[in-house]
């Protein structure tokens, strides 16, 4: 059969509330054209992240009942490792309330004034924790992941050649661990090859430097490695994800990506020391090292939703509806970062809208009228995002997207179409849309919550 279909039946159902273009055109002015500032029930399609905003399944809500919520040593934290431990057979596994938890608290053991951590690209916040340290935060991506029309099929890989060039330039004492993203989340989400970690590891082991994998989107990375690197196709996902960590030393982990809950992350590693060194910070902000701020029940959530992420046939369905998106966008013209990534397609902004100047923030523009016009949510990736710089100067950023971002078993593929259909309709009139101007902005991290306005 040629048609993938979703591979669930849906057995409860939030409503969306309809609204119309002139409600929406109140909605958004009295958000400030800021789409981080609206009320979410007046959003049709959500598509401003896929963290945290999986629908769980009828196991996972099952699991939820038998949370065991004892401070130390509950059952629920014994199920939750052992089912990290099935793919990411870690020494030490420390739960954390989300993905950046687990930065701060690697980055508070490891990192410092005068050291830099290279990655194929840091995501903001590992980046901000990793410099809120004192440390430098370096992207090696290959060039091809900085080239959004590249059809390459593994844009996320490290560049490994400037990876050596960096190392014997700033020197292994320097560089406390190497870091790979998986996808490669601020790349496009494009992912890494088995190929490309094999090598980043060996370098790694070469120097004596650990290498830890953010591991957000592992699940996805593993099934574009199964369809697409030479040497996969006959085998099982959880065997993949298997070899993806036994390169690696550690990982941070968000589980409100692949691991299809709404909270929860962790920090997992071999080295004991480090771990110990962690599970002390993780006392003094998270909590006790078997629930790390965490509820039972959220553990056990996880515990469940790291089987299912892993099951082919969620994987096939997940990377081909997102597929779905890439392509329909890219037959009618509408310029995207190519190939399609696993969680989120890009719309290159700067290049639907070459008459708005960067400075005028066509990602911003281009957001607000995907709303207007659909009542759909994405996120600016982009000049406001990143154009402001540490000596207060503003200057464009290298590329102006934005991301439309999938919550895993949310939406079904006539919500896909429709939003296919709205975005094909903007960019009929794409000549209309005006650029913005920021007209207020806090000190930093300004995309949350700036106000705009049109240029006149
Ligand atoms: N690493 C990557 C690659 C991410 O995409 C994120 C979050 C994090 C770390 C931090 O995890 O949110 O649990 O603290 N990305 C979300 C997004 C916010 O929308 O892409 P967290």
């Amino acid at each position: 059969m040629k048609t993938i279909i979703e591979p669930f039946r849906i057995k409860s159902v939030e409503p969306i509330e309809m609204t119309t273009r002139h409600q929406r055109e109140r909605y958004i002015h009295a958000a400030h054209y800021n789409l981080f500032s609206l009320e979410s029930q007046h959003v049709l399609i959500d598509l401003l992240t896929d963290s945290g905003t999986s629908s769980m399944s009828a196991r996972q809500w099952g699991a939820i009942m038998t949370g065991d919520e004892s401070y130390a040593g509950s059952p629920s934290f014994f199920r939750f490792e052992s089912a990290v431990r099935k793919l990411m057979p870690f020494k030490n596994i420390i739960p954390t309330h989300q993905g950046r938890a687990a930065e701060k608290i690697l980055f508070s053991v490891v990192a410092g004034k005068g050291k830099y951590i290279p990655n194929n690209t840091h995501f903001d916040t590992t980046r901000a924790n990793i410099e809120f340290t004192g440390a430098q935060a370096v992207d090696l991506v290959v060039s091809e992941g900085l080239n959004p029309a590249s059809e390459h099929p593994f844009k996320g890989n490290m560049d490994v050649q400037r990876l050596i060039d960096f190392i014997n330039e700033i020197g292994e004492d320097n560089i406390p661990i190497c870091m790979l993203t998986l996808t490669n989340n601020s790349g496009g989400g494009q992912p890494v090859s088995m190929d490309n970690i094999r090598e980043v590891k060996s370098v790694c082991e070469h120097y004596g430097i650990p290498l830890f994998i953010d591991a957000c989107r592992f699940a996805e990375n593993a099934y574009f490695i199964k369809i697409r690197e030479k040497g996969f196709q006959n085998r099982d996902i959880p065997s993949i994800v298997r070899e993806i960590f036994s390169y690696a030393d550690g990982v941070t982990m968000s589980a409100k990506k692949d691991g299809l809950v709404n909270i929860g992350g962790w920090l997992a590693m071999n080295n004991d020391l480090w771990a110990s060194q962690a599970r002390t910070l993780l006392i003094l902000t998270e909590g006790f090292p078997t629930y790390g701020g965490l509820a039972g029940r959220d553990l056990e959530a996880i515990a469940v939703g790291l089987e299912e992420i892993v099951q082919e046939d969620y994987l096939r369905y997940r990377i081909a509806s997102t597929q779905y998106l890439g392509d329909h966008l890219f037959e009618a013209g509408v310029p995207t970062v190519r190939p399609a990534g696993g969680h989120a397609i890009y719309i290159d902004a700067r290049a639907m809208l070459p008459h708005i100047p960067p400075m005028q923030y066509p990602g911003q523009s281009l957001a607000v009228e995907l709303y207007l016009h659909g009542g759909i949510r994405g996120c600016e990736i982009g000049t406001v995002m990143f154009g402001r710089q540490a000596d207060g100067t503003e200057l464009p950023s290298r590329m102006d997207l934005v991301r439309l971002a999938i919550p895993r078993r949310v939406y079904t593929q006539s919500h896909i179409d429709y939003v296919i259909e709205a975005i094909i309709e903007v960019n009929e009139h794409k000549h209309n849309l005006q650029g913005m101007k920021i007209t207020w902005e806090p000190p930093s991290l300004r995309h949350f919550t700036s106000h705009f306005e049109y240029c006149l």
